[in-house]
């Protein structure tokens, strides 16, 4: 790949929320390519902590209606936001898919924990730029409803939830270009 290939790549990514997707499906064989390149991810003692859960069609409508009511649950009167509640189902209904993004705890806990998460978020990022090279929108949610997932997902023994990636293809040419501080307020050289 050229270089200037992969620097447009890793530049032009962005957050696509689902309020930009049109409701084109996104296609099972790109969510594999996908995943498949989020399995290439760097990992310490190859411990490959990342899992994912893909889902679409009825068990993403069951999860937007178990997202919406945990809210309600867990929310009380005076904080309680219809419209909060209102986005959370149309989000989930907006992407084509949702990939819910989980650890699993190295067994004999080979690596500190935080080599873990960094691993897994590697894996996303793999995610994420797949999604870039090939105009699919996509975004990382993290809210605290994903706390509760454990009365949603068939979690094994150490794996946690640490978000949701979301997928749709949107429309618009291209967004605003990033907003970043300029890395050289944040690399020191030493010579
Ligand atoms: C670990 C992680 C969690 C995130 N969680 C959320 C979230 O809950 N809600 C949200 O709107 N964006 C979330 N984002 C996306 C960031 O808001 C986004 O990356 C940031 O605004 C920069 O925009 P860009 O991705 O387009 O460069 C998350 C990103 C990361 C890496």
């Amino acid at each position: 790949m050229l270089e200037e290939d992969i620097n447009t790549i890793i530049r032009e990514r962005r957050s696509i929320f689902p309020v930009e997707y049109n409701g084109k499906e996104v296609s099972k064989a790109f969510i594999k390519m996908m995943l498949e390149n989020a399995n290439y991810a760097p990992t310490h003692k190859l411990t490959q902590p990342w899992r994912f859960k893909v889902l679409q069609g009825s068990a993403k409508e069951r999860l937007a209606i178990f997202l919406s009511d945990t809210y309600t649950d867990i929310t009380s009167e005076t904080d309680f936001s219809p419209f909060k509640h209102k986005k959370i189902i149309r989000n989930c209904n907006a992407a084509s898919a949702i990939v819910a993004i989980c650890l699993q705890r190295d067994k004999k806990e080979r690596v500190p924990e935080w080599e873990e998460v960094a691993s897994m978020a590697m894996a996303v990022q793999n995610m994420w730029l797949t999604c870039t090279a090939n105009k699919i929108g996509c975004y990382w949610s993290s809210p605290k409803l994903i706390d509760y997932l454990g009365d949603f997902f068939d979690f094994e023994d150490g794996e946690r939830c640490y978000g949701f990636f979301y997928l749709g293809h949107y429309d618009k040419e291209q967004k605003d270009a990033s907003k970043r501080d300029p890395i050289e307020v944040k690399v020191q050289w030493l010579e």
